[in-house]
C-alpha cells in the first residue's frame, strides 16, 4: 500500500481525509500529545486495520476522540457530573475519560470492555479531521506496538510506510507524551496512565484523586490494559538513575568506565552533563554521546523530546541508553512512568 503524505494541510485536504476515515481508511494525525493511528471508531473492520498495522494486541482498547464534547453523548450509557467539570476544565486537552459505553460504540473499539475511552485533542488540525469525518476517530499511539510513540510525522513515517493509506504531518506534537488516561465514578477519579494532565490539576475540580493501584505496586493488574505490555522499549539496555545531579553523574561516570568499550547515549539535563564533563576522561568521552534536554527542572522540555531521543538512540545504535529520572510529582510522575518501562524497571535511587 502507497502511504500518502499529507503536508501544508488545506481545507480540500481535511475534507478528503475526513471522508476517507469515515469510509474505513487508516491515516495518522498530529495531535498535542503524540501522533495518533485514526481510523473510523464506530467501524469494526476498520479499527481491525489499526491493530494489524500496530500489531496490537486485541484486548488492549482503543481511545475515540471527538472535535467536541457533545460528541460524547451518543457513545456512553451517562455522563456523571463530574466528568462535565473535567470536560469543561480541561478539554481540548491531553485528558482522556473512561465511561461506560452506549451500543453505538462496538466492542472492537474497547477491547471487550464495557467502558469506552474519550478524548478531545488540542490539536486544531486534528479536531478539524474529526469534525469533517462525522464520526468519532479510534487512535491509538502512532507506533508499532511496544514501541517509542511517533511525535514527528518522520516517527510514523519509520514505523507506518506502507502499511497505512496516509500520515498527516502537523509538525511536533507539543506535549510529548500521551495523555492522562482516568476513570471517573460519581464522586471520585482514578488516574490509570499518568500525562500532562497531573493530579494536581486534577485535584483543583474533583475532591477525591487516586492513582490505579498497579502504578504503585507492580504486582496489581491495570485497569488500562495497555498499562501492562511492554512499552517504549528502545533497542539497547537502558538505566534511569535519580537523584541530586552530582550523585547521579558519579553513578554514570562509574557504568562508563566499568564496560569502557561500549557506545553509550545519555538523556540527561545540563546540570547532570556539566558534572560529569568534569568527571570523566576525554577518550572515555569518545563513547558518549549526549541527548541534553535542558535545565534539571524543565520537565515541560524533558517530556518534550523524550521518545524522540529514545528513537535518536535507536539511530546512533548506541549499546547502552543511561536516562536522569526525576522527581514523581507534577509531570514527572508521567514521565517516571515512561522511563521507568523504557528502561525495564531498571530505575536506581541513587
Ligand atoms: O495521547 C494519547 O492518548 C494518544 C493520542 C494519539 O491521542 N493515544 C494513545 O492511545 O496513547 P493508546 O492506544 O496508545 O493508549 C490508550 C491507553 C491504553 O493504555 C489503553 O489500555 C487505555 O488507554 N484504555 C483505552 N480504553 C480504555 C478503557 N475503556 N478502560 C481502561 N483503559 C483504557
Ligand atoms: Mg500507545
Amino acid at each position: 500500500m502507497e502511504t500518502k503524505i499529507f503536508k501544508n494541510i488545506t481545507q480540500q485536504d481535511i475534507e478528503y481525509i475526513g471522508k476517507s476515515i469515515c469510509n474505513g481508511e487508516v491515516i495518522a494525525l498530529p495531535t498535542e500529545t503524540v501522533y495518533g493511528l485514526g481510523a473510523n471508531g464506530l467501524d469494526s473492520k476498520a479499527l481491525e486495520k489499526i491493530y494489524i498495522a500496530k500489531g496490537r494486541p486485541s484486548d488492549n482498547p482503543l481511545i475515540l476522540h471527538v472535535a467536541n464534547s457533545n460528541e460524547v453523548n451518543d457513545l456512553v450509557e451517562y455522563i456523571p457530573k463530574i466528568a462535565k467539570n473535567l470536560m469543561e476544565a480541561f478539554w481540548p486537552g491531553p485528558l482522556t475519560i473512561t465511561l461506560p459505553k452506549s451500543d453505538k460504540v462496538p466492542m472492537k473499539a474497547t477491547g471487550g470492555l464495557n467502558t469506552v475511552a474519550l478524548r478531545c485533542p488540542a490539536h486544531d488540525i486534528c479536531r478539524a479531521i474529526i469534525a469533517a469525518s462525522g464520526v468519532p476517530i479510534a487512535a491509538p499511539s502512532a507506533n508499532l506496538s511496544g514501541k517509542p510513540s511517533p511525535t514527528t510525522a518522520m516517527d510514523v513515517y519509520n514505523d507506518m510506510n506502507g502499511k497505512i493509506a496516509g500520515i498527516v504531518d502537523g509538525g511536533e506534537c507539543l506535549v510529548g507524551i500521551e495523555s492522562t488516561v482516568i476513570e471517573v465514578l460519581e464522586n471520585s477519579v482514578t488516574i490509570l496512565r499518568p500525562g500532562a494532565i497531573t493530579e494536581e490539576m486534577l485535584s483543583t475540580v474533583v475532591d477525591e484523586v487516586h492513582f490505579d493501584k498497579a502504578l504503585l505496586d507492580k504486582n496489581t493488574a491495570p485497569k488500562a490494559p495497555g498499562m501492562k505490555y511492554k512499552h517504549y522499549a528502545p533497542n539497547a539496555n537502558m538505566y534511569t538513575f535519580v537523584g541530586k545531579s552530582d550523585v547521579v553523574a558519579n553513578k554514570i561516570v562509574d557504568k562508563i568506565k566499568a564496560n569502557a568499550n561500549l557506545k553509550y547515549a545519555l538523556i540527561v539535563s545540563y546540570d547532570v552533563e556539566s558534572y560529569l564533563r568534569k568527571n570523566i576522561t576525554e577518550k572515555l568521552m569518545d563513547n558518549i554521546h549526549f541527548l541534553t534536554y535542558g535545565k534539571k527542572d524543565d520537565l515541560t522540555l524533558l517530556a518534550h523530546v523524550l521518545y524522540s531521543n529514545l528513537l535518536k538512540c535507536n539511530a546512533l545504535d548506541v549499546d547502552m541508553i543511561i536516562a536522569e529520572g526525576v522527581e514523581e510529582r507534577g509531570l514527572g510522575v508521567a514521565i517516571m512512568n515512561r522511563l521507568a518501562k523504557a528502561s525495564n524497571n531498571n530505575v536506581i535511587k541513587v
